[in-house]
């Protein structure tokens, strides 16, 4: 392997780090500009038109300016060729951090090693000794510990479901994930100091809350978008075939708002769904699909014609919201509030509509 040049390297992360935070200032850009993301990815994969994934790494051209580029980039794949770890959006995490709000010397959970690059990051700034990480895959954990260890950081690097925290090391004054949840685990309140602070994705948002009393909370999404790889759970297929042979009603819900305006507070509304679309030569949308855990499966045809299978009518909470909002809703008029056994996302006012999110125990 051709090791990057390190004159060129801090070069450019210097520039990378600057142009993170250009119009505003963040404690975190001397962070950015000190701590070699090329260490924690030391290969990415990008795709090419024809959908196959092509590996980059440090003797290939462009590998260290996309490196310090604002870029997310995909550092594993599963056997199917689908993304499961990536090196996230340096300027969503700066957000996140931004928001997490923490001090030198605050203790901090993450969920979602990967890389180690946002756990390097926060033993950088706020101590190493003070940072626990944690991911599903022990290849990740295992490589993420090493690359720390080689820049000199030894935060605590653990294995498994981070939707558990990690009581060993609680009680923790930051929390944060780093891969999409459906909900604030039960765990991230029970590990959490008082008066702590939760950052997390929660669907296609960013989810800031603050620990008011035992297993309560108020918070706010921010207004940046966030499409983060969602925690692991076990996939579940779509009944399309058993949908096919549904008795057929229509819709003027249009089909790709699902996949466009209708995002965000479809993630709310149907947490954990999983959507796809088929598309004809020009790339336009000609169906979708929509499934959820429980088996329920739609499909809607752009000429409005709509199929529904499964316990529960998904297009039906497609319709109403595409009646509840007209354009594509700002996030930051989405607020929750959080009480032992139940997180209640509202949209404007406590009385306006309002979603109670799955508790994921
Ligand atoms: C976007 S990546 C994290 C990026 C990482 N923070 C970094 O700086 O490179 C999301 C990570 O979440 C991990 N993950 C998914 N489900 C998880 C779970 N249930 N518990 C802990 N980690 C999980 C994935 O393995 C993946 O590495």
């Amino acid at each position: 392997m051709t090791e990057p040049d390190n004159d060129t390297a801090a070069v450019l992360r210097k520039e990378f780090a600057t142009g993170l935070a250009p119009a505003r200032t963040s404690r975190w850009v001397e962070a950015f500009a000190s701590v070699p993301r090329h260490a924690f990815v030391p290969a990415f994969y990008t795709q090419g038109p024809d959908g196959a994934w092509e590996r980059v790494g440090p003797a290939d051209p462009g590998y260290l300016e996309a490196v310090y580029s604002d870029r997310a980039l995909t550092t594993q794949l599963d056997e199917r060729g689908i993304p499961t770890s990536s090196s996230s959006e340096p300027s969503v995490m700066l957000t996140m951090l931004d928001a997490l709000d923490a001090a030198e010397g605050d203790t901090v959970f993450e969920l979602g090693t990967g890389t180690g690059y946002n756990a390097a990051l926060l033993s950088h700034r706020l101590g190493e000794q003070n940072v626990t990480t944690i991911d599903v895959d022990p290849d990740l954990t295992e490589a993420a510990a090493r690359r720390l260890a080689g820049v000199g950081l030894r935060p605590f690097v653990a294995t498994g479901d981070g939707a558990g925290g990690w009581p060993g090391r609680a009680p923790y004054q930051r929390l944060i994930a780093t891969a999409a949840l459906r909900s604030i685990p039960d765990a991230f309140f029970r590990q959490a100091a008082p008066g702590a602070v939760i950052v997390a994705p929660v669907g296609y948002g960013i989810l800031r809350v603050t620990v008011t009393d035992p297993g309560c909370g108020t918070g706010y999404f921010l207004p940046t978008p966030a499409y983060f790889m969602p925690r692991r759970t076990p996939s579940v297929p779509p009944a399309f075939a058993q949908a096919e042979t549904a008795e057929p009603t229509t819709t003027t819900a249009a089909p790709s708002d699902i996949l466009g305006r209708l995002r965000f507070p479809l993630a709310l509304a149907l947490p954990g769904h999983t959507t796809c679309s088929w598309r004809d030569d020009d790339g336009d949308v000609t169906a979708v699909g929509i499934w959820t855990e429980d088996g329920s499966t739609a499909t809607a045809h752009v000429s409005g014609k709509v199929r529904q299978v499964g316990p529960r009518r998904l297009w039906d909470v497609v319709e109403s919201l595409a009646e509840t909002f007209a354009g594509e809703p700002e996030r930051q008029e989405f607020r929750v509030s959080i009480t032992p056994g139940r997180q209640t996302v509202w949209y404007r006012t406590q009385d306006g509509p309002a979603w109670d999110l799955p508790q994921l125990g």
